[in-house]
């Protein structure tokens, strides 16, 4: 038999079978009514429970899960150390050498950036912004207030004096 009419003949095969065979997982034994999630109990409260945002304005009146104190703030600058200074620099005054290859990071101490409330803030970490990710993997509500925390006592530079 010529390759053509095998083909064919591996066609017309195919088609009498049905689709069955082809639709992988498209029919499973379950999906049934016992598939679909039950409502939590009344009453009961997610395990490490965060405020659902859905934009950073949304996240303007959220208030601090906890006052600010030394202990946060140093928490927060040993965090800011290792996922922040990348493009933020060490200091938070921008120039971190991610800025070569990304759009470059602001001085965190610009007071544009620190007029915003303090949820805001939390909020740039947890949904990212413009340009900056999404921070927030493997940050509890503590890790964040810290950050936050960190980011409040970023004073901007003083302004440079020209020659
Ligand atoms: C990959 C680079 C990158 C990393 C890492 C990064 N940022 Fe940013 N960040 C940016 C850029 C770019 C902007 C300015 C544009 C924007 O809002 O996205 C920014 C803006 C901000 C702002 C100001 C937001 C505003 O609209 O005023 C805050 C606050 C901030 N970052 C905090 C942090 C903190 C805290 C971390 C660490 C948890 C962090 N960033 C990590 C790139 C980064």
């Amino acid at each position: 038999m010529s390759p053509k009419a095998l083909a064919a003949l591996a066609t017309v095969a195919c088609m009498a079978c049905g689709n069955d065979w082809r639709t992988d997982m498209w029919f499973q034994p379950g999906g049934g009514l016992h598939s679909i999630a039950r409502p939590e109990p009344e009453g009961s409260i997610p395990m490490n429970a965060r405020p659902h945002l859905d934009d950073r304005d949304e996240a303007e009146s959220l208030k601090e899960a906890f006052p600010t104190d030394t202990a946060s703030v140093a928490r927060g600058k040993a965090l800011f150390t290792d996922r922040c200074i990348s493009c933020h620099g060490s200091e938070g005054h921008g120039g971190g050498p991610v800025g070569r290859y990304f759009p470059p990071a602001p001085d965190l101490g610009y007071p544009a950036i620190q007029s915003h409330p303090d949820g805001y803030i939390y909020a740039t970490i947890v949904l990212g912004g413009r340009a900056m990710p999404v921070m927030r993997e493997g940050l509890s509500q503590t890790d964040l207030w810290d950050l936050v925390h960190l980011v409040r006592t970023i004073k901007p530079l003083p302004p440079k004096v020209l020659p």
